[in-house]
């Protein structure tokens, strides 16, 4: 069993789909093991998305993702972080297969509804991010 860290963002938020989006996890067969709702200063998000600091888009990025409520989701099944993926589509949806989340629901690149973490190590530092380990029961 692996876990990944799911974010829906605040576009989808926005627009009442996180049970929808919820939805697509469970009949993936994942399971949410853990969840929360909350609004990330612009700080939170510029430290979580650090790794991407250089990048023309980071400022922009961050203003967005600290611009409502988001929530945060850790997610826990085989292979879950290539599975997560797999359900999301990739980043830009415009590009994302047809019946993927981004696909069906993100409208930009960076208004693209979810984000999921990119490797196993990466989620293990990504759900330490948001969750200690008692919030987080599989
Ligand atoms: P996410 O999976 O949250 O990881 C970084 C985010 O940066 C990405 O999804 C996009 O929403 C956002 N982003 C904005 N512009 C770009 C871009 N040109 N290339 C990649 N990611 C971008």
């Amino acid at each position: 069993m692996e876990r990944t860290l799911s974010i829906i963002k605040p576009d989808a938020v926005s627009k009442n789909l996180t049970g929808t989006i919820n939805s697509r996890f469970e009949q993936a067969g994942l399971r949410i093991v853990a969840q929360k709702r909350l609004q990330l200063s612009i700080k939170q998000a510029e430290e979580f998305y650090e790794v991407h600091k250089e990048r023309t888009f980071y400022d922009s990025l961050c203003e967005f993702m600290s611009s409502g409520p988001i929530i945060a989701q850790v997610l826990c099944g085989e292979d879950a972080v290539a599975k997560n993926r797999e359900i999301m589509g990739v980043t830009n949806p415009a590009n994302a297969e047809i019946g993927t989340i981004r696909r069906d629901f993100g409208e930009s690149i960076e208004r693209n509804a979810v984000h999921g973490s990119d490797s196993s190590a990466t989620a293990k530092i990504e759900v330490d991010f948001f969750f200690n380990r008692l919030e987080i029961i599989e």
